[in-house]
């Protein structure tokens, strides 16, 4: 079975959504959005790793696949909870009404109903695709409660003895809503209530509800929250939010955020680690796939995890203690060498295996990172991939992240640096801004503090 380190990619052909992320019975476990027949988005299955530590994964095969009439034709996101020491996967299943002649993929005019469904297995392992799953919403008949077609991605969770499970919908593809059901023993379902927020997009998808600190944090990835012509419209947000587990009524406070900064991040899902800490993964989406060394071509990773915590009412998204455990070698260390502050490095070369580099930016520095490039102008941190990402159009080239301060605009940042994906966390995670790039150059370019990586250079 593949195995990889740092970030979890496409075994081959497709991956999104991260899907029943859960630390369980002394592993991780990462379920994904998977097409196992090709390097695009389709034919959706569970694919699944495992991991001791967040940081090395080995993918273990598929889980989930159709089977039913409910989900013939997908088994689209979900979530994971323990139960009596079982797990219990919750997903989507989806059901084209009408194919095209040709391809039994494709669904005319995009008419499809979707029902929540539930499996359970006994060691986290062995999943009884034929026998168990089990339909724990049908399908939503009733606009005023959801839609027929758009609503999926449950996410369940037990909080005072109590299953929750929260649902992303949309009013008739104009306004994304949640649907919130309750249920006294995880199998059996009622409806409690709903919400729609502005921010919420046309369709509100892979929603996730989840305290930090005792605050609640909403995160959901609304679809065409952005009416750019290039790039995706769809993006990862998050807020704090009051929600009340009695009636299950949930009011947005305060101001949104994207999760990350970059554009490419979507779907997250967070789960509790093994020390209690709130931690996210998200879908890196990519444009484009990957061909390397004869492997089979492959599209989708997923970022690095990241604690979220909150710091005088802003959700911060921190390294996680396990991806710095996995940088053993500090290879370089700028601060001692010249001991007044930084040292510019001219296109020293950089290593193979993935890297970490610290920094402290002001206002008119760049720093180059084989051709990705990151400048501190007018206050905000900047990142363009225009001359790593192989000319591919119709994408963001640049971004940035909202204004880090007026004056004497100082930025902390850490940077992981892998093969098709650059995380940049600024100022201990208050901001990420995260890039997949491809053909990146093998030098650094600027001023560094520290480098980072798991072997000598
Ligand atoms: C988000 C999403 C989910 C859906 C899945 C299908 O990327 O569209 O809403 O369950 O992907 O692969």
């Amino acid at each position: 079975m593949v195995k990889q380190s740092l970030h979890l990619k496409a075994p081959g052909n497709w991956i999104n959504d991260p899907n029943g992320f859960i630390y369980y019975q002394g592993k991780y476990h990462l379920f994904y959005q998977h097409n196992p027949y090709a390097p695009v988005w389709g034919n959706m299955h569970w694919g699944h790793a495992v991991s001791d530590d967040l940081v090395h994964w080995e993918h273990v095969g598929i889980a989930l696949y159709p089977t039913r009439p409910e989900d013939q034709d997908g088994c689209f996101s979900g979530s994971a909870l323990e139960q009596d020491g079982r797990l219990n996967l919750y997903y989507t299943g989806i059901r084209y009404e009408n194919v095209t002649p040709q391809n039994m993929h494709n669904c005319v005019e995009k008419v499809h109903s979707s029902s929540q469904l539930m499996i359970t297995s006994e060691d986290g392992f062995h999943f009884d695709n034929m026998n168990d799953k089990k339909v724990i919403v049908p399908s939503v008949q009733n606009q005023e409660i959801g839609d027929s077609k758009d609503t999926r991605d449950p996410k369940v969770w037990k909080e005072n003895g109590i299953y929750y499970m929260v649902i992303g919908s949309t009013c008739a593809g104009k306004q994304g809503r949640v649907l919130f059901f309750k249920s006294r023993d995880g199998r059996n379902w009622d409806y409690a209530s709903q919400y729609a927020h502005s921010c919420f997009g046309a369709i509100l998808e892979c929603p996730d509800l989840f305290q930090v600190e005792g605050q609640y944090v909403f995160a959901g990835s609304p679809m065409c929250i952005t009416d750019s012509k290039i790039g995706y419209r769809d993006h990862a947000v998050c807020m704090p939010v009051e929600f009340d587990p009695g009636t299950c009524t949930m009011e947005v406070q305060g101001d949104w955020q994207y999760v990350d900064y970059g554009m490419d991040f979507y779907a997250p899902q967070t789960c509790l680690d093994k020390d209690g800490q709130r931690v996210m993964v998200g879908w890196m989406r990519m444009p484009e796939s990957v061909e390397s060394d004869g492997k089979k071509p492959w599209s989708g990773m997923m970022s690095l995890p990241r604690v979220v915590e909150m710091e005088d009412g802003h959700i911060c998204f921190r390294v996680h203690p396990e991806t710095d455990r996995y940088f053993t070698h500090l290879l370089l260390d700028m601060r001692k060498r010249k001991n007044a502050g930084k040292t510019p490095v001219s296109k020293m070369l950089m290593p193979k295996t993935p890297f970490r580099l610290k920094t402290e930016m002001t206002e008119g520095e760049t720093l180059d990172i084989g051709g990705y490039i990151i400048t501190i102008k007018d206050g905000y941190l900047k990142a363009d991939r225009s001359k790593v990402f192989d000319g591919i159009s119709g994408h963001w080239l640049s971004n940035c992240t909202p204004k880090i301060s007026d004056h004497d605009c100082r930025c902390q940042l850490d940077i992981f640096v892998d093969e098709n994906l650059i995380e940049i966390f600024v100022n201990r995670g208050w901001y990420v801004l995260s890039h997949v790039v491809y053909g990146l150059g093998d030098y650094i370019d600027g001023c560094i503090d520290e480098l980072w990586s798991r072997s000598e250079l």
